[in-house]
């Protein structure tokens, strides 16, 4: 019989770590592999606690859409979606920072672990649902960056706040900071195109290609205030805030 080690099968704390995060902790300095087995550990517990950050945006976000529907007979929100950093793009963004390893650190200094989309019909919407929420008494905006009113060189557009919010733990209240990106529909089909380009070029993409992608920017930007004219001559410019 074969009793010998399967050396496949992680063994250590080191590996099993290495192996879910696709570092291989093996090759690192004792002192810094050690470092991310301990992160590793604490990681656990963040994630939950940022994971309830995102669980509270999201249900605000729905009592303002079901608030907003009762109220206006309107819905300004097409989709919610919320999503979580991995550990190891959580290593690698701290890596390209240069901050140390060490999660205390990484909750300052990293404002985008947490990270909410929400996807509305028209541009007046995104502005809409972006003051309704962040008027919010709960709800602490840390700062806001409008690349609707000034997209970026390369076309993207989106409405992005970064906030904290509270969360309720039996230990008592934590301040949990989430970014969030308030887009159109267009917006968002084009955001993801250009992700999958940059995806499969890494990074690099070839000048007649993002001049494309530019161009088709132009074109999602023209497609939303074409829609929102018509939605206005079939139902009038709709509802104001609340008063
Ligand atoms: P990050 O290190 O990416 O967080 O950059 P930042 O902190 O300077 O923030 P920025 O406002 O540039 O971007 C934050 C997020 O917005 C990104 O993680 C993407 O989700 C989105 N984003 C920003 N620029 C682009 C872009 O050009 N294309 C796409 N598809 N998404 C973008
Ligand atoms: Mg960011």
């Amino acid at each position: 019989m074969d009793d010998s080690p399967k050396p496949s099968a992680p063994s250590t704390d080191l590996e099993r770590l290495g192996a879910g995060t696709g570092m291989d902790l093996s090759t690192m300095p004792p002192g810094l592999a050690q470092r991310l087995a301990t992160i590793g550990a604490d990681f656990r517990q963040l994630s939950l606690e940022y994971e309830f950050a995102l669980r509270e945006v999201e249900t605000k976000m729905h009592i303002l859409q079901d608030e907003f529907l009762h109220l206006h007979d309107y819905n300004p929100i097409e989709h919610v979606s919320t999503r979580l950093k991995t550990l190891d793009s959580l290593v690698a963004k701290a890596n390209r920072r240069e901050l140390p390893m060490d999660l205390d650190i990484w909750r300052r200094e990293i404002l985008d672990i947490a990270g909410t989309r929400v996807t509305c019909s028209f541009r007046r919407d995104v502005y809409r649902v972006f003051d309704l929420f962040t008027e919010r008494q709960d709800v602490e905006v840390i700062s806001v960056k409008d690349y609707i009113a000034q997209p970026k060189a390369n076309g993207y557009s989106s409405l992005h706040a970064t906030v904290r919010v509270p969360v309720y733990l039996s230990t008592g209240v934590i301040l949990i900071p989430v970014e969030i990106q308030f887009r159109t529909i267009a917006m968002d089909f084009w955001a993801s195109l250009d992700h999958k380009i940059k995806y499969k070029y890494d990074g690099e993409v070839p000048a007649d290609v993002a001049d494309e992608l530019q161009e088709a920017a132009q074109a999602a930007d023209d497609l939303d205030r074409r829609m929102e004219n018509l939605h206005d001559r079939v139902h009038g410019s709709g509802p104001t805030l609340f008063v």
